[in-house]
């Protein structure tokens, strides 16, 4: 599979470039970045770099693109459009509204886009499910989701620059909520019910918008989350999942994906091989090539994967602003 990467900003060079060069069955033909320096920054990488795909588009089967979610739409769109398979960065867009752009596909080329929810592929999450699903921990459960990343460090203002600039595209929930929502409705049998709280908090007033948000939603089978989501504070509380159940307590380490199980019957730990980000993002790549060679029908997660976690998110930041 002829792929080209679009975006190569942090994701794009610390996760998807070595993902995409890892698997034998793709061959990375162009790195696309309107920004000079960005190209140079992957030039040791000897795969011919341009600021834009769209001259090289007849030598490219499938396009990656690690781009801001305000760019990834139209991008998504012309690609999808050009017959191309196309693996996008979440969230899929800013907001339910810019996400309207995708009505312009047709069944066959949404099919064909897969949304980079990376984690979903986690063996951990997959654990997770069947918790829940076969009882271990119970009937209902409550679940947890702290997501505390992203802390603001002096020392480094390239890193509260880019922070800062997406904070001003929407709080923590809309960037981070993209993941989160994905696994509760993956975990928990569907999307949510209702959405029945949410609050937010600014920490700092030069701060484009609250930095801190949250909310309470139930989910079919009359399972309950409490999500927390926050950013650029100093310090920050602990990232993780927790499931809370009659029989049972799994927590999910939010950095490492490493489970641990506490029941009547003791305590075990469940690890997985590798670290998270090598072994999401290779799975991640694989469903691509197979989407790609007819192994896989349809993206997944796909676009209405995408938009779901989107319009949630949107929900939980609107009622909490
Ligand atoms: N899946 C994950 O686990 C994960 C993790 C981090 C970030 N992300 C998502 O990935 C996206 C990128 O995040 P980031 O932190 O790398 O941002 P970033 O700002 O570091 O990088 C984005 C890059 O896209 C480039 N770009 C802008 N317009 C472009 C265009 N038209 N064509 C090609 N490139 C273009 C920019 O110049 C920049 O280099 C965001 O949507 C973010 O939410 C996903």
């Amino acid at each position: 599979m002829r792929v080209a990467l679009a975006g190569l900003g942090d994701i794009g060079l610390t996760a998807h470039l070595p993902a995409l060069l890892r698997n034998d069955s793709v061959d990375l033909v162009r790195l696309v970045d309107p920004s000079p320096q960005r190209r140079a920054l992957a030039a040791s990488y000897s795969v011919p770099t341009g600021p834009d795909l769209d001259l090289d588009l007849a030598e490219v089967d499938g396009v990656v693109l690690a781009t801001p979610p305000w760019v990834t739409p139209e991008l998504v769109v012309r690609y999808a459009k050009a017959g191309r398979y196309v693996l996008a960065e979440k969230p899929v867009a800013t907001s339910v509204e810019a996400a309207a752009a995708y009505d312009q596909l047709d069944d066959d080329q949404r099919r064909r886009v897969q949304i980079g929810l990376t984690y979903r592929h986690d063996p951990a999450i997959g654990q997770l499910a069947t918790w829940i699903a076969d009882g271990t921990l119970g009937d209902a459960v409550l679940v947890r989701a702290h997501i505390y990343d992203e802390p603001f460090r002096p020392d480094d203002p390239e890193h509260i620059e880019r922070i800062t600039a997406t904070l001003a595209h929407g709080t923590p929930v809309v960037h981070e909520g993209a993941h989160v929502f994905d696994w509760l409705s993956h975990l928990l049998g569907g999307q949510p019910e209702s959405l029945d709280d949410a609050w937010s908090q600014q920490t700092r007033p030069e701060l484009p918008a609250a930095n801190l948000v949250g909310a309470r939603l139930s989910y079919p089978g009359g399972h309950r989350a409490l999500v927390e989501f926050g950013w650029l504070t100093a310090a920050l509380p602990r990232c993780e999942l927790t499931v809370l159940g009659d029989r049972g307590l799994a927590v999910l380490d939010g950095f490492t994906f490493d489970l641990t199980l506490t029941t009547a019957e003791g305590r075990r730990e469940v690890r997985f091989p590798g670290d998270r980000m090598t072994r999401c993002f290779d799975r991640q790549v694989q469903r691509f090539v197979d989407l790609y060679d007819g192994t896989r029908k349809a993206g997944e997660p796909s676009l209405d994967d995408g938009i779901a976690a989107l319009r949630t998110a949107q929900l939980v930041a609107g009622r909490a602003s």
